[in-house]
């Protein structure tokens, strides 16, 4: 029985409650959400952002053309240059399985280059059946210069190739095609159809860029004394200004970023799709696997003054040296930043809390109507969790970001997780979550918890799911909440999920009690799967017990091997009371016969492992 009081009032809910949490993950961002199709369009490729790359990356060369590092470049952060020799040619594989244009769409091509003699550039865009286009042609004269052309397509493929040709000695970067139509039919835009599933949620709020992406790598820039500097973490000024003057950089997840989708993209993307604009940026501490903090107060305090030269670049007068950029870069109104969130899921929290406490009081001092979000390090379900919060707690702090990835049985179990937070202390921003999976089930115990987060919306003020997209071809973490490759994207259950609660947040909670918890009983059957591994190894028992200390499975090889069924290579037998593998290469997996279903259960495994590695 549920009993609703309608008169009772519940916990405001606020209309920025759900948004999204945007980061260059899986390939987000280059060949995802920002619409360029040329891949590597700057031959700024290196085998720093990944041991497979190189400069020409993407690009197969006809004839003489060699990518160049030296004086003649483009710009200061934009380093590389093809020189082509005359009658040579370069070839772009775009990304996933080509350019993918679409059949009486307009594309816009655009290179920069300079040519002494003058050249002739024939571009071309076909794939292996033929021409997808008229060819285009211009004419290179003398310096740097941007020449431009459009295509329309005659066929829809995904797998076309972009030719550029030159009759002369010629320097080319920046070579670009972007379909017209990009969201909001906006110059250097969006990738339409992703950008409309993002609009379709009604996000209360964007965060970006990241994630682990934001901390990670080195922290100085390119102006400082230690010079050139790739893997640096995620700065915005790197991301601003004329695209063919951005750095690019080293991806925390193994690629490159070309920064063509940079902050003042995120700004006006959270502001296309009326939601609160909420950037993390770097706090000199590194959590994601390198646990370490910077000592160095000089550039501490570089960062700390980048942070209020953002807040300029965000609110600022035309007339301010940062809010004069975004008006030159086509937005003079402000963006209306009212949080900036310092570092990401920090597992050092004293040194965090040491810095965060420093951005916090310099940006108080000018802007006091800008909240600083803080952040409880991964939710380890231990003393870092505690201790950070602990020091939040302490520090007074406004708004605490915390994140977990646990099964759907968790988020099940865990749906009263709020309920007894302190009301007086600081709020929460759940800027990541996901249940394991996208299958409906995930969406379902998703749900179920999103209930309990709105039941407790007075502490619980923003919330996201991540991470938000993934390009199929390119997965560093699943799942994920909405899925693409080069020409097409889809939703998942999550996704789904998201948005019904997303495009129906009410005003405020209506109370409710029930007098019994429903749940599901019945007897569950399953089959036990054993994955290694290992060159030489033997196990003597597998044991499977319930969350209740109930023995479900227990084989301890004193029977013979049928049992279990084997994939994988190598050999297996029981010998002696064990399972004994050898000549291992690849993984093996071993499964007891029964239901081999997988289900989902709170289990705890004991397997013991006699020899091997
Ligand atoms: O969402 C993927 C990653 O998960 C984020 O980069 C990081 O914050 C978390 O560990």
């Amino acid at each position: 029985t549920i009993t609703v009081d309608p008169a009772a009032r519940g916990a405001e809910i606020a209309d920025t409650m759900y948004g999204v949490f945007f980061e260059d993950i899986n390939r987000a961002a280059d060949g995802g959400l920002y619409a360029e199709l040329v891949q590597n369009r700057s031959f700024e490729y290196s085998s720093t952002d990944n041991r497979s790359y190189a400069p020409l990356t993407s690009w197969t060369v006809t004839g003489g053309a060699q990518v160049v590092d030296d004086a003649g470049r483009l710009a200061e952060r934009n380093r590389n240059y093809l020189s082509m020799s005359a009658g040579s040619a370069v070839t772009n594989a775009g990304y996933n399985t080509g350019v993918s244009v679409r059949e009486g769409r307009r594309y816009d091509f655009s290179v920069w280059a300079r040519s002494a003699d003058g050249s002739m550039l024939t571009v071309t865009l076909q794939d292996a059946d033929g021409t997808l286009a008229p060819a285009r042609r211009v004419t290179a004269r003398g310096g740097w210069a941007k020449y431009t052309a459009t295509f329309t397509a005659s066929r829809t493929s995904a797998t076309g190739r972009l030719t550029v040709a030159s009759t002369g000695a010629a320097a080319l970067d920046m070579v670009s095609l972007f379909p017209r139509d990009t969201y909001r039919h906006e110059p250097n835009g969006l990738r339409k159809d992703l950008a409309e599933k993002i609009a379709a949620l009604h996000p209360g709020f964007v965060r970006f860029p990241g994630g682990c992406l934001v901390n990670t790598g080195s922290m100085q820039d390119y102006s400082e004394a230690s010079g050139w500097q790739r893997a640096r973490s995620y700065q915005w000024k790197d991301t601003v200004g004329p695209v063919e003057q951005r750095a690019t950089n080293a991806n925390f997840w193994g690629y490159n970023q070309s920064y063509g989708l940079g902050y003042y993209e995120y700004f006006r993307l959270a502001e296309d799709v009326g939601a609160m604009p909420l950037p993390v940026v770097p706090a000199l501490v590194t959590g994601c696997g390198q646990n370490r903090a910077v000592d160095d107060d000089a550039l501490l305090r570089r960062h700390i003054q980048d942070t209020l030269d953002l807040i300029e670049f965000a609110n600022g007068p035309v007339t301010s040296t940062w809010g004069g950029l975004r008006a030159r870069m086509g937005h003079p109104r402000p963006f209306h930043l009212t949080h900036i969130e310092v570092g990401n899921e920090e597992n050092l929290p004293a040194e965090f809390f040491a810095r965060f406490k420093e951005f916090r009081a310099a940006v108080a001092a000018v802007h006091p109507d800008i909240t600083l979000v803080s952040n409880s390090g991964p939710d380890d379900a231990g003393t870092t969790f505690d201790t950070a919060w602990r020091l939040n707690r302490e520090a007074g702090v406004a708004l605490v970001d915390e994140h977990y990835y646990n099964s759907p049985q968790w988020f099940l179990q865990n749906n009263d997780r709020y309920d007894t937070y302190d009301r007086g202390g600081p709020k929460v921003f759940l800027g990541e979550y996901a249940s394991g999976g996208n299958a409906f089930k995930n969406g379902l115990a998703e749900a179920a918890y999103m209930t309990g987060l709105e039941r407790n919306a007075d502490v619980v003020r923003l919330a996201s799911y991540a991470p938000l997209f993934a390009n199929e071809d390119y997965v560093q973490w699943r799942p994920d909440l909405v899925w693409f490759n080069n020409h097409a994207s889809w939703g998942s259950a999550n996704y789904e999920v998201q948005k019904l609660f997303m495009t129906n947040v009410g005003d405020r909670v209506v109370p409710s009690t029930a007098t019994t918890t429903p749940s599901v009983s019945g007897p569950i059957t399953g089959a036990v799967g054993l994955s290694t591994w290992a060159t030489t190894a033997a196990y003597d028992e597998v044991k499977v017990t319930g969350a209740d200390g109930t023995t479900l499975f227990d084989d301890d090889f004193g029977q013979d091997a049928s049992r279990w069924t084997h994939t994988g290579g190598g050999s297996w037998s029981v010998q002696d009371g064990q399972y004994v593998q050898s000549d291992v290469s690849a993984e093996n997996t071993m499964v007891s016969a029964g239901d081999t279903a997988w289900h989902d259960y709170d289990l705890s495994v004991k397997a013991t492992k006699r020899a091997g590695k």
